[in-house]
């Protein structure tokens, strides 16, 4: 496969990505408030072996290396998260110390030429709002634009890239419907209810970061997954186009413009037959709220891992749809590797709701990484990358304005219910030292960005 930096624009954003509570560790200094993944995981039997986020890499203090590393591999941006526990520890609060570590880290990045990208919500709700109903209540919305614009007013005049939120999908469900991640509850109606809230602090917070921010660049990340039918039959279509609207469209129709899908509102009105029966969708949008969530966007995120393959079926799934796993590649974390339906949904995205600006705000594969002398070898990875980038071509060839790719992630981290189990990283984090490894794939990084800025005379 023929790859290099050159194929893509000039000003092409190369970044990684983190977030905070996968990373930071230091949860009680400087004032910090404990967070919904503080509590849950600690809660026996919620992450696996009980890993906390209490240590993780221990970035807070070891921020000036991190940004070393991301020196050396040649990345021009870094996508990081701002924990809101550190800037309102009691959900109402500000904590100017904890605002004053990201102004620490975003000098340090611009000091080395790397422009800061955050993000405001990467899944840490103070532990203070939860207790007052969380993304359950419609008063979390305030809440948010509260701490967005707190954000912001601090840390404008150094970064200008904002991503409201990280993944409402992953946080609305996982967190709301499976209990997978925190808070951990399992209440499907509660979950469509906070997608709802989640949208609508969005919405309200993007004029907010626009007033407080000089040339500001306001986007939000979803995580997509594209749905294919197992076959052509016509069941098997609607099954697809059922999953869809629950994974995609739900939380992109309404950013542009749309409002929320009927198809998928008329399912959450039924309920999921022979799973929940009754209305899962209470009619709780306000009047405005549409109009809010559809601000203007300068760009939209999208973090891609794997697709889901969908087949009908009656009876006991929800949805009357089943997941078919296709022979193939798959991922530690069980993900299918198919980089073909990342170059189609960058086509879609383009060609259904044509955003000003599409980034990869996440792409990445975890494998079970062994450090073995000062190395690790982990040619699947780079492999993973290689063809992600050519998907991405191929979609920037065929007209589509991606602006920009973040590798998930700088280094192994905190991956939440799954804990230190799996491992992202382009560097290897040594858990007991805190030693960071540059693995093989983070060498072929560092080469690819390294020949580009050759070839192509930046
Ligand atoms: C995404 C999350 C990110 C990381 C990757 C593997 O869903 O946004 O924090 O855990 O998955």
């Amino acid at each position: 496969m023929h790859l290099e930096r050159a194929q893509f624009p000039d000003d092409f954003v190369w970044g990684t990505a983190t977030a905070a509570y996968q990373i930071e560790g230091a949860v009680r200094e400087d004032g910090r408030g404990p967070s919904i993944w503080d509590t849950f995981s600690h809660t026996p039997g919620k992450t696996h072996g009980g890993d906390t986020g209490d240590t993780a890499c221990d970035h807070y203090h070891l921020y000036r290396e991190d940004v070393a590393l991301m020196q050396g591999l040649g990345v021009n941006a870094y996508r990081f998260s701002v924990a809101w526990p550190r800037v309102f520890p009691d959900g109402r609060t500000l904590n100017p110390r904890g605002l004053e570590f990201y102004k620490r880290l975003a000098d340090a990045l611009l000091e080395a030429g790397i422009t800061p990208w955050a993000t405001l919500y990467h899944w840490d709700l103070p532990q203070a709002l939860q207790n007052q109903g969380g993304w359950a209540s419609r008063s979390v919305v305030d809440a948010f634009v509260r701490y967005a614009d707190a954000v912001t007013r601090h840390l404008g005049s150094r970064v200008r890239h904002w991503i409201t939120l990280n993944e409402p999908w992953v946080f609305s469900f996982l967190g709301h419907a499976t209990g997978q991640h925190a808070p951990g509850v399992r209440n499907v109606p509660r979950a469509v209810q906070v997608t709802h809230h989640a949208l609508l602090a969005h919405g309200r917070a993007v004029p907010v970061i626009r007033a407080n921010v000089p040339g500001a660049q306001v986007g939000i990340t979803n995580n997509y997954m594209p749905v294919e039918p197992f076959s052509a039959t016509p069941a098997d279509q609607a099954a697809a186009r059922r999953l869809d609207g629950v994974f995609n469209r739900w939380f992109t129709d309404p950013l542009f413009g749309r409002g929320y899908p009927e198809d998928t509102l008329r399912l959450f009105r039924l309920g999921f037959p022979g799973f929940l029966q009754g209305p899962l969708f209470p009619p709780r949008v306000l009047p405005g709220d549409l109009e809010a969530i559809a601000a203007p966007l300068d760009f939209l995120g999208v973090n891609f891992y794997t697709r889901f393959v969908a087949r009908a079926r009656r009876g006991g799934q929800p949805l009357g749809t089943e997941q078919v796993r296709p022979e193939g590649e798959y991922t530690a974390m069980g993900w299918e590797v198919v980089p073909h339906a990342l170059r189609d949904l960058l086509l879609r995205l383009h060609r259904d709701y044509a955003p000003k600006a599409l980034l990869i705000t996440e792409n990445g594969a975890a494998y079970p990484d062994v450090l073995e002398q000062d190395a690790v070898h982990d040619p699947a990875r780079t492999r993973y990358f290689q063809l992600h980038l050519a998907a991405c071509l191929e979609a920037i060839n065929a007209g589509v304005p991606l602006k920009g790719y973040f590798a998930w992630s700088l280094l192994d981290n905190f991956e939440w219910a799954e804990g230190y189990s799996k491992r992202f990283g382009l560097y290897y984090t040594d858990y007991p030292t805190q030693r960071r490894v540059l693995k093989d794939s983070g060498r072929w990084w560092r080469e690819f960005l390294r020949e580009g800025d050759r070839v192509g005379g930046r």
